[in-house]
């Protein structure tokens, strides 16, 4: 790659040149779709426009952390409210492919709908090296059917630009420094968010469990590693069980929730470790989950599985 300031200038030239009217980009607030949205926004202004889909699947507040990006970014950006339709379309529903399958069809008609009001005939993606020249043999594909924002079908009648097409992740992360994107240092959200941590139906309540229980593993997880207790994990994240166990609340029987801990190192997310958690921290995450979502959660588990045999997510 050049030097970071030449391919930013070169690729802000390049966007120019090839988008005359305007353009639509899907952006969760990863550093792919951000960096994409970032040149472009510096190459065309308010011809961009940056949806955010907020599926009522992301973790605590980070809609408005995506929010507060774009806003610091310049970026022309609207955040699609579509919750409802989402939870709608998964009721009922508890097989994990088919909860894969209805999240990436949702989220294509969300954004299609998004473009057509906007008027784009461009559409801006955060592709980068391995997206493409991994695609159709990825092991993992055939696995699980992936979605991300960088999923969406070739047919939607728009132009594809795409400005990070032959940088790899740490090229993309150099990049995001150099123009003080925020995501630079996230670590990685599957695109069918809280849905795949949450096994079994996929409800608000669920939702909000595991939501709050993500929340708190991320916390301490990253307090541990910022007291020097640990290395901070490449992904770390709770999931929620769909079966009950037996407890004890006071004297009262309780019969609750599981939340499982998943925390692992990997370069890829091809294969995973997991992530060796000192005692003292897990211990400070289990009381935390069970005393603040004591109605709910009544056991905590933590997962020593390796990938392969097991995946990083639960679904
Ligand atoms: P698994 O669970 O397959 O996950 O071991 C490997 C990595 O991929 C992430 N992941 C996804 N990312 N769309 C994405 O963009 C998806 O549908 C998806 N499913 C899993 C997962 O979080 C891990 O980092």
């Amino acid at each position: 790659m050049l030097g970071v300031e030449d391919f930013v200038n070169e690729a802000i030239e390049d966007i120019k040149s090839k988008i005359t009217g305007k353009a639509i980009i899907a952006c969760s607030g990863g550093v792919d779709s951000m960096v994409a949205a970032t040149l472009t926004s510096k190459a065309i202004g308010d011809r961009l426009l940056a949806v955010y889909v907020d599926n009522g699947l992301m973790r605590k507040g980070e809609t408005d952390e995506v929010r507060t990006m774009m806003e610091h970014m310049g970026i022309n950006f609207k955040i699609a409210d579509a919750g409802e339709q989402f939870f709608a379309a998964l009721k009922g529903v508890t097989d994990p492919e088919q909860k894969r399958k209805i999240i990436g069809e949702k989220f294509i008609r969300v954004f299609e709908a998004e473009a057509r009001s906007f008027g784009a005939d461009t559409l801006v993606q955060g592709t980068i090296a391995p997206d493409w020249i991994e695609s159709g043999d990825g092991v993992r594909d055939t696995i699980k059917s992936h979605h991300n924002v960088g999923g969406l079908p070739k047919d939607l009648g728009m132009a594809l630009v795409e400005p990070l097409r032959d940088l790899y992740k740490d090229e993309v992360r150099d990049v995001a420094r150099f123009l003080g994107v925020e995501a630079s240092e996230r670590q990685p959200f599957p695109g069918p968010a809280l849905a795949v941590r949450c096994l079994g139906e996929v409800t608000p309540e669920n939702i909000e469990i595991v939501r709050e229980a993500c929340f708190i593993v991320e916390d301490e997880i990253r307090k541990a590693a910022a007291a020097g207790k640990m290395p901070l994990p490449w992904q770390y994240f709770a999931a929620l069980l769909p079966t009950r166990s037996v407890g004890v609340q006071g004297d009262r029987r309780a019969y609750g929730r599981t939340i499982v801990i998943r925390a692992v190192e990997s370069v890829d997310g091809m294969t995973a470790t997991y992530a060796k958690i000192p005692m003292d921290v897990l211990d400070v995450m289990a009381t935390r989950i069970t005393n603040e979502m004591k109605s709910q959660v009544n056991r905590v588990v933590y997962d020593i599985t390796n990938k392969p045999p097991s995946t990083i997510e639960w679904e």
